[in-house]
């Protein structure tokens, strides 16, 4: 897929830059052309001449040679290449991309790139959570920059949290992505998918939460975003990396989602109602761990809003999709379901179908509409997520 494709590969001062060296061979071996920038201080992360063997070109760092004048155009550069690929992306860089500043060969490319723009940040923990940072990611966003989303995990600062890059092979599966979309029939459009589980705690160390694996959920924002659809993706627990170009809100209880679907519904043309959402919350949670004692113990539960039904009743002109995870009485829950919630469709999957459900990359899935019932054969998330993407579009709101 990435065959003749021609990728500037921009590399900024992050020690994440030692994983751009990877990321460098494996879209070479995927077939890509490509020309490394740098910005001065990424040469002290990783060598030029590490990066120019790798890309098989001379990397580029100043507005010109030196020694004998030569200029680096990054106009030519710029109108080049397929895509701008700037990974690892520093707080730094992404401040002076979000404002045009213009004072490095990396930058003045990106002004000068009129192809699709990814970055993949990588800082601190804190850093990232900054509300600068943040606000400058909102920016680059709106602009069009793909934010391939960086993971969680042990950090070079030695503390744990958000802001590892994303690893090399899941950059370059969000490149393919970019490079994929075909038809941007959902342009101008922006959709809510819940995904993953809710986690509702007991004590400081124990919850109750269900099987979900974000899988499904995931691969709907992976495709509506495809087509050229704005996808804030509010998703539980899960180890699933956030899609290229999607926007991810993490959430953790049912209440938690229920505040951040409700915020955004009202801006939204619609939501697809993927997660597993717990139906019960414990009354209280205890402050300290529940000590063990040779009694049962009992937990009251209380119901938790429903947060599909709750967009249901506001839902005006927006698209509602939900699902229905049945074990039983399949048709008639999920027929149920679509009228109580108001959704425009249903997508119901059961438990007793092979392939079907929780955590495998399968699905079997019956869509479900006021009028109609189409029951799909056994498929990948991927294509089943394409398929609700297809039914969201025909209903052309
Ligand atoms: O994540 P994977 O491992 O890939 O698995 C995918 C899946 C099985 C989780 C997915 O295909 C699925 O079926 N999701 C819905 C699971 C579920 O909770 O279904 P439900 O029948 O309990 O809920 C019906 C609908 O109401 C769902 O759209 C649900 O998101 C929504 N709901 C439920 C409870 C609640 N408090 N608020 C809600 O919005």
């Amino acid at each position: 897929m990435l065959k003749g494709k021609h990728i500037i590969l921009g590399i900024t001062g992050s020690i994440a830059a030692y994983k751009s060296a990877v990321l460098c061979r494996l879209l070479v071996s995927a077939g890509a052309e490509v020309r490394v920038v740098m910005t001065p201080l990424a040469k002290q992360f990783i060598t030029p001449l590490t990066m120019a063997t790798l890309s098989q070109h001379p990397i580029l760092v100043d507005f010109f040679n030196p020694e004998n004048g030569e200029w680096n155009s990054h106009v030519k550069l710029g109108e080049w290449a397929d895509l701008y690929l700037i990974a690892p992306a520093s707080a730094n860089t992404m401040a002076k991309m979000a404002t045009g500043v213009a004072d490095n060969l990396l930058l003045t490319t990106y002004l000068s790139a009129r192809c699709p723009v990814a970055i993949a940040p990588a800082m601190d923990l804190d850093m990232y959570a900054h509300i600068a940072t943040q606000r400058n990611m909102e920016q680059l966003r709106e602009d069009g920059v793909h934010i391939i989303e960086p993971g969680t995990g042990f950090l070079a600062s030695g503390l744990s949290g958000k802001g590892r890059m994303a690893e090399p092979e899941q950059i370059v599966e969000a490149v393919k992505a970019l490079f994929s979309v075909k038809k941007k029939s959902l342009e101008g459009k922006h959709y809510l998918v819940t995904a993953g589980a809710t986690i509702e705690p007991i004590d400081p160390v124990r919850f109750i939460s269900n099987h979900s694996s974000g899988k499904m959920g995931y691969a709907i924002a992976e495709a509506l975003s495809q087509r050229g659809a704005r996808v804030t993706l509010i998703s539980g627990r899960t180890a699933l990396a956030c899609p290229a170009g999607v926007e991810r809100v993490d959430v953790l209880s049912a209440r938690d989602m229920y505040e951040a679907c409700v915020e955004r519904f009202e801006e939204s043309d619609g939501a697809v109602m993927c997660a597993a959402v717990a139906d019960y919350t414990p009354v209280e949670v205890a402050e300290q761990k529940i000590k063990k004692s040779d009694d049962n113990l009992s937990l009251a539960l209380r119901r938790t809003d429903d947060i599909a039904a709750t967009l249901g009743q506001r839902k005006g002109h927006r698209v509602l999709v939900g699902f229905a995870m049945e074990t039983e009485a399949e048709e008639a829950n999920a027929q149920h379901k679509l009228e109580r919630k108001n959704f425009d469709f249903i997508v119901l999957n059961s438990l007793r179908e092979q392939g079907a459900g929780f955590r495998g990359d399968t699905n079997v899935v019956t869509l479900i509409d006021p009028t109609s019932a189409e029951k799909l054969p056994l498929m990948s998330k991927s294509d089943v997520a394409e398929r609700i993407a297809d039914k969201i579009e025909s209903l052309n709101r």
